[in-house]
């Protein structure tokens, strides 16, 4: 396995252009994109034809070092969703986005904090990352309360974006939070 990064239970390693069919099963649940589309699932062809590319693009962009990252449970290799460490498309590779979407099986068992937190650790002692920023909808209380475990602070309200605004909750906005390695260093 291409490993990216390992923690005590989970491995993270970068999507090849065979899993196609992970990503679409992990989009499939409506329970996991409650608070992405409303539940409706992605369009395996949507998948396939341009996250996947999009993915793989972005290991050549930057270098492997940041982009999405398939998460396995070391114990017996499950796949259990993915972690993002990214910049916006054209901004500073200073700056980055922490994202998560995990399977539900996997929830509540403390793999988003974990996933996360070693990533917030490699972002900002190898990766010379300075920022990092995180978004959600305000009623995501499941990823406000990681971003807060991850002692990340909110930055302010954010508007939702038009394809998101019939989703359930969509009238309370989103939130936003953020890390500075000045904070993340502090004790
Ligand atoms: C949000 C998500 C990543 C949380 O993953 P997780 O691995 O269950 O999170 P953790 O176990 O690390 O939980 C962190 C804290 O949040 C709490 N939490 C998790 N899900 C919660 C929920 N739905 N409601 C309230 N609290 C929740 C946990 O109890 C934990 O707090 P604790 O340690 O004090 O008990 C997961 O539910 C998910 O992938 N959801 C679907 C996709 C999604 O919404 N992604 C985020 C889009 S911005």
């Amino acid at each position: 396995m291409d490993t990216y990064l390992e923690t005590e239970r989970l491995a993270l390693r970068r999507f090849t252009a065979d899993d196609a069919d992970l990503l679409i099963e992990l989009d499939s649940d409506p329970a996991v994109m409650r608070y992405l589309s409303g539940g409706e699932p992605t369009a395996p062809e949507v998948i396939r034809e341009r996250h996947l590319p999009k993915i793989l693009d972005g290991y050549e962009k930057w270098g492997g070092d940041l982009g999405l990252f398939a998460a396995h449970e070391k114990e017996d290799g499950t796949f259990i969703g993915w972690f993002i460490l990214r910049p916006e498309q054209e901004g500073p590779l200073d700056e980055v986005e922490l994202g998560y979407r995990l399977r539900q099986a996997a929830w509540g068992k403390g793999y988003a904090t974990e996933g996360s937190r070693a990533l917030l650790r490699k972002a900002f002692t190898e990766l010379g990352v300075r920022m990092v920023w995180a978004e959600t909808m305000s009623v995501n209380q499941g990823s406000r309360n990681v971003m807060e475990k991850l002692q990340m602070t909110l930055a302010g309200a954010i508007p939702m974006p038009p394809d998101m605004a019939t989703i359930e909750g969509a009238e309370r906005g989103g939130v936003r939070y953020e890390i500075t390695e000045e904070q993340w260093k502090q004790p």
